[in-house]
C-alpha cells in the first residue's frame, strides 16, 4: 500500500475535526454569552430596581449624567424616616434635573388622568409633568429609605393616610411646584368636567401648581374642561371663577368646554393641528 494513499484522508478527517472543535467551542461562547446577558439585568433588578428604572428613563433624555441625577434624588431619602421627608429635600434633584419647557407647552391636569396623558403620549405639542425629566423618572413607582440604612425599600412604604411628609408625596409636590415654577407663555389645563367641582382646593393643581404661576412669565390660563354627554359642570361653575381669582393679576383666564370624545379624535388623528383641538 502506498502511505501517500490514505494521507489526504487522514488530513481532511483530522481537519473535520478541527472544525468541530473550533464549531463547538464558538457554539459554548455564544451560550455564554447569551446566559450572560439574559442574567445579567436580573440581578441589577434585584439589586437595586428602582435605580435600574430610573437610570434607563433617564437615558432617555440623552443630556443628564444619569449616575449623578441619581445620586441628587437618592439623598433625599436614604437613611431617613419614610415619614421624615419634606419636600425640600428633593431641592437637589431638582436642581440637578435643571427643567427649561418650551413656552406654550405645559400642560396640567386634575382628574383627567387618563385622557391627558393619552393625548399628550400621541402630540408633542403639550408635556404634563409625567412626561418631562421631573416625573418621568419615577412615575408609576414607590420607594423610601430607612433611618439607619443606606438602602431603597420599594414596598411597605408609607403614603398619604401614614403621614404628611411621606416619601413619595413629598416628591410629587416639589415636582409638581417645579413644573409650575417652569411655566411661561400659554398654559393649559385638563380639568374633568363630569364631576360636581373641577377645581378642586384640595387638588395638586389647586394647593401647589395655581400659587406658582408668575404673572411675569405667564400670559394666559387655558382651562380644557373635559365634557361627556352627560356633562355635570360647565365653565360657569363656582369652582372655576374661585380659579380665576386666585391667578395673581396679569394673567389671562380662559375656560373651553370640549367633548372627550374630541380629544380622543385628536389624540388618535395627527392631521389635526394642535391649535384646532379646541
Ligand atoms: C413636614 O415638613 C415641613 C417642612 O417642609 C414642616 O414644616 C412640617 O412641620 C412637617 N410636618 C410634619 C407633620 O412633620
Ligand atoms: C372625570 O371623572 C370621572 C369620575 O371620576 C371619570 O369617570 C372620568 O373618566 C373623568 N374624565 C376624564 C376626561 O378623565
Ligand atoms: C451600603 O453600605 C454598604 C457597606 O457600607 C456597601 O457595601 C453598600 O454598597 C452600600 N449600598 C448602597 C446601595 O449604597
Ligand atoms: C351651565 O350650567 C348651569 C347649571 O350648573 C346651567 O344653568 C347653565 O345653563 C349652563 N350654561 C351653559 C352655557 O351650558
Ligand atoms: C360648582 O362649584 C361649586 C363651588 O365650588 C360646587 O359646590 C358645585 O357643586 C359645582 N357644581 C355644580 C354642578 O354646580
Ligand atoms: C387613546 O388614544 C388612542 C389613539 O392613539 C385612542 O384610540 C383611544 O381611544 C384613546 N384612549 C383614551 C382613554 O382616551
Amino acid at each position: 500500500m502506498d502511505p501517500e494513499a490514505c494521507r489526504p484522508e487522514e488530513k481532511s478527517r483530522r481537519r473535520r475535526g478541527v472544525i468541530l472543535g473550533v464549531v463547538a467551542g464558538l457554539l459554548l461562547i455564544v451560550v455564554a454569552v447569551v446566559l450572560g446577558l439574559t442574567l445579567r439585568p436580573d440581578t441589577a433588578t434585584n439589586t437595586d430596581p428602582l435605580k435600574t428604572t430610573f437610570i434607563r428613563r433617564c437615558e432617555e433624555f440623552k443630556r443628564y449624567d444619569c449616575e449623578k441625577l441619581w445620586g441628587a434624588f437618592e439623598q433625599a431619602y436614604v437613611g431617613r424616616d419614610p415619614c421624615e421627608v419634606p419636600r425640600e429635600a428633593y431641592d437637589p434633584f431638582i436642581a440637578a434635573a435643571d427643567f427649561k419647557p418650551a413656552c406654550n407647552s405645559l400642560m396640567f391636569w386634575s382628574k383627567t388622568k387618563d385622557v391627558v396623558h393619552n393625548f399628550t403620549k400621541n402630540r408633542d405639542c403639550y408635556l404634563t409633568v409625567e412626561d418631562t425629566v421631573l416625573g418621568s423618572l419615577l412615575n408609576g413607582l414607590t420607594w423610601c429609605g430607612k433611618k439607619g440604612s443606606n438602602e431603597t425599600f420599594t414596598t411597605n412604604c408609607k403614603g398619604w393616610r401614614d403621614c404628611e411628609n411621606n416619601t413619595v408625596g413629598s416628591f410629587w409636590n416639589r415636582v409638581s411646584a417645579a413644573f409650575a415654577d417652569a411655566a411661561c407663555g400659554d398654559v393649559t389645563a385638563m380639568l374633568n368636567g363630569t364631576i360636581a367641582t373641577p377645581f378642586s382646593p384640595t387638588s395638586v393643581f389647586a394647593s401647589i401648581e395655581v400659587k406658582k404661576f408668575d404673572s411675569s412669565r405667564v400670559k394666559s390660563l387655558n382651562v380644557v374642561l373635559v365634557t361627556e354627554k352627560s356633562a355635570v359642570t360647565n365653565c360657569t361653575n363656582t369652582s372655576l371663577k374661585d380659579l380665576q381669582k386666585e391667578l395673581k393679576q396679569g394673567i389671562k383666564y380662559n375656560c373651553m368646554e370640549v367633548t372627550e370624545a374630541q380629544i380622543k379624535e385628536c389624540s388618535s388623528n395627527p392631521k389635526i393641528s394642535c391649535e384646532d383641538c379646541w
